[in-house]
């Protein structure tokens, strides 16, 4: 039987008859691992591509239980866990790439990634070259090289949320001999990267999957025994961990993200459009609305959105008038990340940062993330903090 997604959510990973009879499966806390002899300890260590105990850091089955039940989601055959959201994507950079290599990353990337080519990567000797992300694949093939290993996406893109044509560009870079990497964490649940010709897809736990702001996790899906030996390998020579309380907690947080995610959309969407005709905004960025950079990929390919959107001001706003309002919001917690079941925002302009060109819109900028309070609340919420706004 093919799991519709909302059924998929409450039985992945989950084996009663396994787990002492128990719905969920315990956490598990261990390093050490007892073997019956030294033959049998021997003989697991060749199971380091399998869900078995071998070594605490390679995994128990608190982390088995997430790895199976995220790689369903997904739709790939094989899942690791990571200690971040930012460890999914440098354990798997690190595990492909090595010296000499190169890798075209989208402008529109989460900056923490960008740092990391920027930095890490490129003291290891391996190039990075940003792209638009709304480049045609005609227009993308000129900045391959023969050493291009990785074509980077992330799609909506972090802050802009430009929507990049997956398939298309998965199909030049097979074509060009390089993987496509995607993250796919705004996608989770909507977006089925392994259909769309992606090799590797990366999701930070730590949003939607954990839902409550209090764990920092990551995943790595890849969907061939290839592709699982380079990543399983490199996370395991990387010494890649995960807390299996964390993990204990994301798959609690699986089991209800599908209801959280739709109110959440629903109240994204409809505070978007209440925002899209206030005279103080100048636009949205929301994959959803047909302004937004690739709305036809989001129409082609999502099931659905979630709860995360930008809004660019008038230009006659300036920096210090937009963190007036921000201050002035009442509801919304002003802080990283998102996901979560609690409303927050941020003022993004100054984070942006580019250097393919990209991503320059008419006036400052913010970032809202729609938690599941009342959204007539939230709406009064924002509306007196366009009043601040406008006594600027
Ligand atoms: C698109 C995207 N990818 C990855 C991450 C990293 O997740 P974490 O905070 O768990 O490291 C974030 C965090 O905000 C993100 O927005």
């Amino acid at each position: 039987m093919v799991k519709k997604i909302e059924t998929a959510l409450v039985h992945a990973g989950r084996k009663p008859t396994r787990d002492y009879g128990f719905v969920n499966p315990p956490v598990v806390r261990g390093s050490t691992v007892l073997h019956k002899s030294v033959a049998a300890k021997a003989e697991i260590g060749r199971y380091q591509f399998e869900p078995v105990e071998i070594y605490g850091l390679c995994g128990n089955s608190t982390h088995f239980a997430l790895e199976a039940a995220i790689a369903e989601i997904e739709g790939g055959s094989h899942a690791q866990v990571t200690g971040s959201g930012l460890s999914a994507i440098t354990v798997p950079l690190l595990a492909y790439l090595k010296s000499g290599d190169h890798l075209l990353v989208p402008d529109s990337v989460y900056g923490p990634t960008r740092s990391f080519c920027d930095r890490m990567l490129r003291r290891y000797g391996i190039a990075t070259t940003y792209y638009d992300p709304m480049a045609r694949p005609e227009d993308l093939r000129p900045l391959f090289q023969a050493n291009t290993r990785i074509l980077f996406t992330e799609s909506p893109g972090s802050h802009t949320f430009e929507v990049q044509d997956i398939p298309a560009l998965a199909a030049l870079a097979h074509e060009l001999g390089a993987k496509l990497f995607l993250d796919n964490t705004w996608g989770i649940h909507h977006f089925q990267p392994f259909t769309h010709g992606v090799d590797v897809s990366i999701q930070a736990l730590t949003k939607y999957p954990g839902g409550h702001s209090d764990i920092i996790l990551g995943a790595v899906v890849v969907n061939s025994e290839a592709d699982w030996h380079w990543l399983r390998l490199g996370a395991l020579e990387l010494g890649n961990y995960a807390s299996p309380d964390d993990c204990w907690l994301a798959l609690r947080g699986l089991r209800t993200m599908h209801v959280r995610l739709k109110a959440q959309e629903a109240a994204g969407l409809r505070i978007a459009q209440w925002l899209e005709q206030r005279p103080e905004v100048a636009r949205i960025l929301h994959p959803a609305f047909p302004s937004c950079p690739g709305h036809e990929f989001f129409v082609r390919d999502f099931t659905g959105a979630c709860g995360l959107f930008g809004i660019v001001f008038q230009p006659r706003y300036t920096a210090a008038d937009v963190v007036r309002m921000i201050d002035g919001l009442k509801l919304f917690g002003i802080g990283a990340s998102w996901g979560g079941y609690e409303s927050l925002v941020l003022p993004t302009t100054g984070t942006i940062r580019r250097s393919a060109g990209t991503g320059m819109f008419e006036g400052e900028m913010a970032r809202l993330q729609i938690g599941l309070e009342n959204t007539d609340d939230l709406i009064e919420d924002l509306e007196q903090g366009l009043g601040i706004l406008r006594a600027a």
